[in-house]
């Protein structure tokens, strides 16, 4: 059972919008030419995208695709299924993929094949966080925010079997307990 909120702040939320705009900057600098297609999946990465998009200067659209790869609690089912609701126009443009985490890295493999296969230009990947301590296929990442290490972490549009997402910082939800005062 995860501890009782509170849950202890591993990344607050002033340290995700500095860092965010940062990334922006990069992004921006980056894609002077043309801007990328921004594609965030759901549902984890609404928040985190909306944020980034904020931050660009040349206000683009965020476009949603979906993915499933965790199974209930904190285990991932190793399938990842990619379902595109609507048309998405990608081909000749690059696409920026944007993501919450990157854990197992199946989810942003899946989502190269499926862009790159409907014709993109290119394809990279913005995370705010990135797990690489569980990573099982190698990925890519152009930008991320924050490298985090192997624990389960939940806010900031993070969930755990649906809740939690709203919190503003990203916290811990396996923390081991405070120890409890020994009584006599
Ligand atoms: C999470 C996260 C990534 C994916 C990363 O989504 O948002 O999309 O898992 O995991 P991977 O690198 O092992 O593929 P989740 O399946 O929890 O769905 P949700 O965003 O709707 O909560």
């Amino acid at each position: 059972m995860p501890p009782a909120p509170p849950f202890p702040i591993l990344i607050s939320n002033a340290q995700i919008r500095r860092r965010t705009h940062e990334l922006a900057r990069q992004i921006a600098a980056a894609h002077q030419d043309a801007p990328p297609v921004l594609v965030a999946v759901m549902e984890g990465a609404r928040t985190f995208a909306l944020l980034l998009a904020r931050s660009l200067p040349c206000g683009l659209p965020v476009h949603a695709i979906s993915a499933s790869s965790y199974g209930s609690g904190t285990q991932s089912s190793g399938v990842v299924k990619v379902v595109e609701t609507g048309d998405i126009a990608v081909r000749g443009r690059s696409v920026l993929l944007v993501e919450d985490i990157v854990d197992t890295g199946r989810t942003v493999t899946a989502m190269r094949g499926h862009f790159l296969s409907k014709g993109a230009a290119g394809f990279s990947v913005v995370t705010l966080l990135d797990k690489p301590a569980r990573r099982v296929v190698p990925v890519e990442l152009r930008y991320t925010g924050f490298t985090i290490p192997d624990t389960f972490v939940v806010g900031f549009g993070m969930d755990l079997d649906g809740r939690w997402r709203e919190l503003p910082d990203v916290v811990l939800v396996d923390a081991a307990p405070a120890p409890r005062p020994a009584v006599h």
